[in-house]
């Protein structure tokens, strides 16, 4: 994808993405646990339930954070010498960045902003809501993974000014440690010694909490899991039968994590025609499609530092136990 804000993707890039999903779901489905990558949660109406779920009284991520940029914006941002671009990974709706940059709203040129995110809906989001905002100017939209998105983002660096990157709404929790390491030592290396790189990561809290933030009572955060399946069926020819399946949330005390599964309610077989392959599920077997980890303050830091960052302050959202950290790339 280009770094320029076009919405139109290249029909090539729309046959990848395709046969990229059609090869993930065709080996996923088929590895023991069965699995699905949560990447896939967010085509148009996946993007729009995430959106609703940051509403959800049981979801507390969006409000605590919102809480801590509403807070501490100019605070987050003072460190950063001359800042002139800000990265975002995962952007979503794009409201946070507009909360951060209200630090940034007196200076005399708006800062860059480059938004990556995998969903072409968030992207649109994102841009209709930074759009209004005179004090920030999108320059770069990346509907790419993290990885590639950041790839094309840091190419060319800006020739002068600091960069501030992004990773909100505990995004990071859906990668695996070892993923997730290797990932921000990739942040690392995109960046210069003096950059940012804000990180919001969700705390580990009661197991209450923690089920009823995955499996709400109004079954929003079901039908977002379960959309999963509507998709293969939709874009891959797949023959899920979604009354055959159910959302269950599953907190993993040794793992540090919440899964999701979708677990069939009985013995049945499911083909996936595009993806070339045919599954037969035992009743009760599940498909775990989403890991969210959850943290300690200390951890966040040890994760920052392992990655070749010093970490500059954190805030902790006390009610809700949501952190974020500010890394400077030393
Ligand atoms: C949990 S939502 C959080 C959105 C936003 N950061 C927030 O805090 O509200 C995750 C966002 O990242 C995007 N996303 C998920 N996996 C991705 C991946 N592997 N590469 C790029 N974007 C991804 C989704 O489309 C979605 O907009």
């Amino acid at each position: 994808m280009s770094a320029s804000v076009t919405k139109e993707r290249p029909i090539e890039q729309v046959d990848e993405s395709l046969a990229a999903f059609a090869a993930d779901v065709h080996a996923d489905l088929q590895k023991q646990p069965r699995q699905l990558q949560p990447k896939y949660f967010y085509d148009a109406l996946g993007s729009h339930l995430f959106e609703s779920i940051c509403h959800l009284p049981w979801y507390l991520i969006t409000r605590a954070e919102r809480r801590l940029l509403e807070e501490h914006a100019a605070d987050m941002l003072a460190p950063l010498e001359d800042l002139t671009t800000i990265i975002e990974l995962g952007c979503g709706s794009g409201a946070k960045l507009a909360l951060l940059a209200e630090g940034v709203r007196k200076r005399a040129r708006p800062v860059l902003v480059r938004l990556i995110d995998i969903s072409a809906t968030a992207l649109d989001l994102s841009e209709r809501t930074l759009g209004r905002l005179p004090h920030v100017s999108v320059v770069g939209r990346h509907e790419a993974t993290y990885d590639a998105g950041l790839r094309e983002a840091t190419q060319p660096r800006p020739s002068h000014g600091s960069t501030l990157v992004l990773f909100l709404g505990s995004n990071l929790g859906n990668l695996r440690p070892e993923v997730a390491d290797a990932f921000l030592r990739e942040v690392r290396s995109a960046l210069r010694p003096g950059d940012g790189f804000l990180l919001g990561a969700d705390l580990v809290k009661p197991e209450k909490d923690l089920l009823l933030a995955y499996g709400d009572p109004l079954g929003v955060t079901a039908a977002f899991n379960m959309n999963l399946l509507d998709r293969i069926n939709r874009e891959l020819g797949g023959d899920f039968d979604l009354g055959g399946f159910e959302h269950q949330p599953r907190w993993n005390a040794d793992a540090s994590r919440v899964e999701s599964h979708l677990v069939s309610k009985r013995a049945q077989t499911v083909s996936v025609r595009d993806a070339d392959v045919s599954v037969d599920f035992a009743e009760g077997e599940s498909i775990w499609t989403e890991s969210s980890y959850k943290y300690t303050p200390d951890n966040v830091a040890e994760i920052g530092a392992a990655a070749g960052f010093r970490r500059e302050r954190q805030w902790i959202e006390p009610e809700s136990q949501f952190s974020l950290t500010l890394f400077v790339a030393e």
